[in-house]
């Protein structure tokens, strides 16, 4: 089933991307990087992004590549399609990547008036895997056109902001964050 593999290949692909985010929310607080500016009535960008959790994003995506790398021979068999493989400038563009994603979005939001925590739906589906692809081809160009083909991208964009929506929601669940986007 190519479509199939065309999918597991595409998650596989953006799981540095996915983890970044979540691992900002368990691990954020302390300085944020606007450093408590503003811009006209708005914060820049407001305490939800901080130093310490895009740090801490960036770094649990990286690791991931890097342990999905290890992974893959065996997951690749045990599933019977070929996943992609990670080299350390494409799993660092991908993981930083989601996160400059989520602060530009975070800017925009307090542009148009958003507060802390408001939901800018569309933009919070896709902020992240926006900034992970742009990252990923400035940092891995040759990588990013031989992982990302038109069908893997297609895959990316419509199931990425499903999925997110369900993540989003289970945290909430679970009390790890305060709003259920
Ligand atoms: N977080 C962080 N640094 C980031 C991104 C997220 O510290 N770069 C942490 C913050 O504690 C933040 C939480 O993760 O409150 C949830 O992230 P998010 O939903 O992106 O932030 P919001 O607080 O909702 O703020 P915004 O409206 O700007 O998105
Ligand atoms: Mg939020």
């Amino acid at each position: 089933m190519e479509t199939v593999g065309t999918v597991v290949w595409a998650l596989w692909a953006m799981l540095p991307a996915y983890v970044p985010n979540n691992a900002a929310v368990l691990a954020g607080g302390g300085r944020p990087i606007d450093g408590g500016r503003t811009w006209g009535d708005s914060r820049l960008l407001g305490d939800g992004k901080t130093w310490r959790g895009t740090a801490a994003g960036t770094l649990a995506g990286a690791a991931l590549a890097v342990a999905l790398n290890a992974l893959s021979p065996s997951v690749s068999a045990a599933v019977g399609y070929t996943l992609p493989t990670f080299p350390l400038l494409a799993g660092v563009g991908l993981a930083f990547g989601a996160m400059v994603g989520d602060i530009g979005a975070s800017f925009l939001k307090r542009r148009s008036g958003r507060e802390r925590g408001a939901a800018f739906p569309g933009l919070d589906q896709l902020d992240f895997v926006v900034g992970a692809l742009v990252c990923a081809f400035v940092a891995a160009p040759s990588w990013f056109g031989e992982t990302f083909t038109l069908p893997v991208l297609v895959v990316v964009l419509v199931a990425t902001p499903v999925l997110h929506v369900v993540t989003n929601a289970i945290a909430y669940f679970l009390g790890l964050k305060n709003e259920p986007w």
